[in-house]
């Protein structure tokens, strides 16, 4: 088994569930508040340890409660903590309402996770050195992500970008990805192409591949995912679960995929694994909470 660096976010998720979400200016009385470890970057760092992959973690939170709530969750969950440390201002926060149809909206406060420098990656670059995969997403600086990638592909590693939240990326950034992981909504953002249709999406996925990635999974929530690189293309069904809450997702399906390429599972069946991943994960409230073990998986039945 390979290991995996993941380098990215770590939120404290501070949830209430509503029967619709808000209008400006609306006040809603909603659920039970709760508090829930998130972040995109540990949320895949935890579904790769739960999948039973090796994995540290590169990140920033801050000197406080959360922050510390946050690293024991990941000691907990056997994600290597040695790269994560204290910035001097607070943990990153997310403050996320659920919908009765299991749909999301997320406001991030980044916090510390905006204080990982270029300097943090020079400094715990041994995490890089000593794996074969790095994962990264976007809640961190964007010139820490663009240094990250550069770092990795110059020591030959294996680059997974999960472009969320979405932005417009530079060229320097897109050729250092060997595999990037959008949805939809990011795919538009990144290719500056509006998605209407499903030729739309082969559009953009083939703006992506003219300007160096190497292979893109982009995920489609209830109805599945597509892959695609210079050479072929293909369609993966997703399994038809009721759905309860679908923060983290995409979270769970990037970390499967990871632990699966780990793994040396063909992109085909890293594919089905990762669905089935997502699919469970939905099945769950909350971030972390909601993300699969390794036996709940091949227990999964369909
Ligand atoms: O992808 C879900 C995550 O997005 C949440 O855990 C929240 O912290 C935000 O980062």
């Amino acid at each position: 088994m390979k290991n995996i660096c993941v380098i990215g976010s770590l939120n404290m998720d501070l949830v209430v569930n509503v029967d619709t979400m808000p209008k400006p200016g609306q006040t809603l009385l909603g659920g039970n508040f709760k508090e829930v470890p998130g972040g995109k970057g540990a949320n895949q760092a935890v579904a790769i340890a739960r999948l039973d992959g090796r994995v540290s973690m590169i990140g920033k939170v801050g000197n406080d409660s959360f922050g510390k709530t946050l690293v024991k969750s990941l000691n907990d969950d056997n994600v290597n903590t040695d790269y994560i440390h204290e910035a001097d201002c607070p943990t990153g926060v997310a403050f996320i309402t659920v919908d009765k149809n299991a749909q999301n909206a997320i406001v991030v406060a980044p916090g510390a996770n905006f204080e990982l420098t270029k300097n943090d990656i020079d400094k715990n670059i041994d995490c890089i050195k000593n794996s074969d995969i790095v994962v990264i997403q976007l809640e961190t600086p964007l010139e820490t992500v663009k240094y990250a990638l550069q770092v990795a592909k110059n020591l030959n590693k294996y680059t997974i970008l999960n472009p969320a939240p979405a932005v417009k990326l530079d060229d320097e950034i897109i050729k250092n990805v060997d595999l990037l992981t959008p949805n939809e909504t990011e795919l538009e953002i990144l290719s500056e192409m509006k998605i209407e249709n499903e030729d739309d999406i082969s559009k953009a996925t083939n703006k992506m591949i003219e300007k160096g990635v190497k292979e893109l999974i982009v995920t489609l929530g209830s109805k599945g995912s597509l892959y695609i690189n210079k050479e072929k293309s293909f369609f993966k069904s997703a399994y038809k679960v009721d759905a309860i809450d679908t923060t983290a997702a995409g979270d769970s399906f990037t970390g499967a995929l990871a632990v699966a390429l780990s793994n040396n599972k063909s992109i085909d069946e890293a594919m089905d694994f990762a669905s089935k991943v997502g699919a469970l994960s939905v099945m769950k409230e909350g971030a972390q909470s909601s993300l699969p073990t390794l036996k709940d998986v091949e227990s999964f039945i369909v």
